[in-house]
């Protein structure tokens, strides 16, 4: 019988559960057996698998996380071994010892459900003959390649009602409430739940922002009668000729700077030039925790189908899709390394500008 492998790295979203439940309930209708690998490429290293059969599968689409773990410290090519003299990490290649346990396995391909760190990670095992089948999962909406990622509409749909319940209390007591949201180097969920959420400023990293204007556009609003304001940043947001906030950093992981803080910098800044009460709120992992919201149930199982459909076609190293509003599938390494940003034409920025959002570049 087939038998192919499916891991889930990087970090998790809402979704994960629903694409493998889609995989595995599609590859048994020929017989093709699943293996899961646990916590994302650290379980290739590793050795560590579970079978997957239907009957463990077909009540979790509805779960949050993923069933399989994740890792975002383990690319086969660059494996963080410990730490130099220096202080500086080790990396090894650890790509052998992954390819002898694929072989051991006898996965005939290896499904990637992950962002573009996951994605990057499989070159090395790609380079090396292994066919992997990328399935596009990242809250950041930041993949290029698709359209739509899975888990990006239930982050945003978190962040929305996160906003909605700041409004009532930024009303009652007339302040200005600074809400932080994820997304790296996208304002995707920014934008998205901004806008849903009718934010009077939202700031993406795609739009160098500075502290006046954003003053300005509350200021005005406070002079129209409005006596509260919501304020919608992305993470990865900074001001014009400013540096981004940066939380953490981690060297081991591919993507070693970890966003995050810049909320209170507008939120201390806004209340010092305008004196008006100010309040700072970092949704944080809240974003990708919980229950996917319908469409990223129909999402995953949708890509889940396309992967298996790709695997039984013999197809090789591509990524599910949605382009131009129709599934398909496009070169998986062509789809490593670049990310999809917010461009200037996107349509929802000139709709955010028509209903008075401003973006702070005043
Ligand atoms: O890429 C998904 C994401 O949630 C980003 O939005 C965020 O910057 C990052 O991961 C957080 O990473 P970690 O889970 O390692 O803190």
């Amino acid at each position: 019988m087939p038998r192919i492998g499916i891991l889930t790295g990087g970090g998790d979203c809402p979704g994960l559960n629903a694409v493998i439940r889609s995989v595995v309930l599609d590859a048994a209708r020929d017989g093709t057996e699943v293996v899961g690998i646990l916590d994302g490429f650290l379980g290739l290293i590793e050795n560590r698998t579970v079978p997957l059969a239907p009957d463990k599968v077909r009540d979790i689409i509805a779960q949050g996380g993923t069933i399989l773990g994740a890792s975002n410290k383990s690319n086969p090519g660059r494996f963080c071994t410990g730490t130099q003299p220096s202080g500086a990490p080790a990396f090894e290649d650890v790509t052998d010892r992954c390819m002898d346990h694929v072989r051991a396995r006898g996965l005939e391909a290896l499904l990637i459900v992950g962002g573009d760190g996951t994605m990057s990670a499989a070159q090395s095992l790609m380079q090396r003959g292994v066919n992997c089948i990328g399935i596009p999962k990242t809250i950041d909406n930041d993949l290029e390649g698709t359209d739509l990622s899975f888990g990006f509409l239930s982050a945003a749909a978190v962040a929305t009602e996160a906003i909605d319940r700041l409004q009532t209390t930024a009303a009652s007591h007339h302040r200005a409430m600074v809400v932080e949201v994820m997304g790296r180097n996208a304002g995707w969920i920014a934008l998205h739940a901004g806008v849903a959420a009718g934010a009077d400023v939202i700031l993406v990293p795609e739009i160098p922002f500075s502290l006046d204007g954003v003053a300005k556009a509350v200021a005005s609003l406070r002079n129209q009668g409005r006596t509260s304001s919501i304020i919608c940043i992305a993470e990865g947001a900074a001001p014009r000729n400013g540096e981004r906030s940066v939380a953490r950093t981690d060297p081991c992981s591919p993507d070693p700077v970890k966003l995050g803080g810049i909320a209170r910098v507008i939120a201390d800044g806004l209340q010092a030039r305008t004196g008006i009460d100010s309040r700072y709120v970092i949704l944080g992992h809240t974003q990708r925790g919980g229950s996917p919201v319908a469409a990223d149930r129909t999402l995953g199982t949708q890509f889940g189908h396309i992967a298996v459909g790709l695997f039984r076609a013999g197809a090789r190293n591509r990524m599910a899709a949605l382009r131009g509003g129709r599934f398909t599938d496009v070169d998986l390494a062509g789809s490593i390394g670049k990310q999809r940003l917010i461009r200037a034409d996107e349509p929802l920025l000139a709709a955010a500008r028509a209903v008075g959002v401003s973006f702070g570049e005043g």
